[in-house]
């Protein structure tokens, strides 16, 4: 579904890159929480799948495709197909809930009887049928992160990338929304979190990729959010008990890059392994899907009859 090959991202010439050498697959239908300090390339990583920043070196795949080479009019298309949440909501502030959601679809020339089918149907499974009319400054930040999702939702986007979708909210409420992400996720789309979330990575026990200084360092299946893996910055391992700090890598204390990342120890390459084989297998069934996936689902959701939905309209019965 995501695929980074050997992808370096350099923003300033003579500045030490925010991503170095990054060779990762996402399949179809993973979960996948990126953590690692302030600054260690994960908004990076998340923008070049939007191919909102283009790589200094490598390639990026998305659903079979290599993003340098979708021109530039085909990149709306694209985007369409990736739902993107932050942790600021960035919601329209002078419409509601219902039109910042309808926003979405009507950008698209969604036929408004479908929008009206949509919109509704997505306010409930977030929880917020009765908040349409509120703007939202009249919603919690749980609830206007609920909208945003919603909105990111709406257009059954095979990919959802979520930066810090937690990050302005209280314990109880990330939960909820990291449920809200899960369910998504559950429904078949791709969920990418890039998180300083300690208590929704461990509960959740998905795959977990930690980054150090633009540097994949650990890879795990089902990870938490601190390792044994000694160059975690966030665990703060290192060999002899001293902080990683002393070893030479980055400090959790500073948000400067480190200056020397030292490549995955043993761990974490025996669990990228792992990772690559499970990734093979479902590679091969991927490969069906290398056809223009932007375009089936661009069909799909203009569909009024999709199928999915009148399924999740029994659920909600
Ligand atoms: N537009 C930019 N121009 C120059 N440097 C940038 C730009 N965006 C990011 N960087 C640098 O690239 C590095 C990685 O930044 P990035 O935003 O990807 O980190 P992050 O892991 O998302 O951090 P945080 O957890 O704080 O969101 C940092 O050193 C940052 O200063
Ligand atoms: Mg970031």
């Amino acid at each position: 579904m995501i695929r980074f090959d050997n992808v370096t991202k350099t923003y300033l010439r003579g500045q030490s890159p925010a991503v170095e050498n990054l060779d990762i697959e996402f399949a179809r239908g993973e979960f996948v929480f990126l953590v690692g300090a302030s600054g260690s390339g994960k908004s990076t990583l998340m923008r070049m799948v939007l191919k909102e920043v283009a790589p200094t070196r490598g390639s990026v795949h998305v659903a079979g495709k290599d993003l340098a080479r979708i021109p530039s009019w085909r990149v709306p298309a694209l985007r369409r197909d990736i739902g993107m949440v932050f942790q600021d909501f960035r919601l329209l502030p002078s419409k509601t809930a219902y039109q910042n959601i309808e926003f979405a679809l009507a950008v698209i020339g969604t036929p408004r009887k479908v929008v009206r089918r949509l919109v509704p149907e997505m306010l409930e499974m977030v929880g917020l049928e009765d908040k349409g009319r509120r703007l939202p400054h009249e919603l919690s930040g749980g609830e206007q992160q609920r909208v945003a999702i919603a909105r990111a939702y709406v257009n059954r986007p095979s990919i959802l990338l979520a930066d810090e979708p937690t990050g302005n909210l209280d314990p109880a409420t990330a939960e909820g929304i990291l449920d809200l992400l899960a369910e998504i996720n559950e429904r078949g789309t791709t969920v990418v979190m890039a998180t300083h979330d300690r208590a929704a990575v461990n509960r959740m026990r998905r795959r977990v990729v930690e980054m150090v200084g633009g540097v994949v360092v650990r890879d795990e299946e089902g990870g938490g959010y601190e390792s044994a893996v000694e160059d975690s910055v966030i665990s703060g391992h290192a060999e002899d008990g001293e902080s990683v700090t002393a070893a030479g890598t980055a400090d959790p204390a500073d948000p400067t890059r480190p200056s020397d990342p030292t490549p995955a120890p043993d761990g974490a390459e025996s669990a990228d392994r792992a990772g690559r084989d499970h990734v093979d297998e479902v590679r091969a069934s991927e490969d069906v899907l290398e056809e223009d996936l932007i375009d089936e689902r661009e069909a799909q959701h203009l569909d009024a009859d999709d199928a999915a939905f009148a399924e999740d309209e029994e659920d909600h019965r």
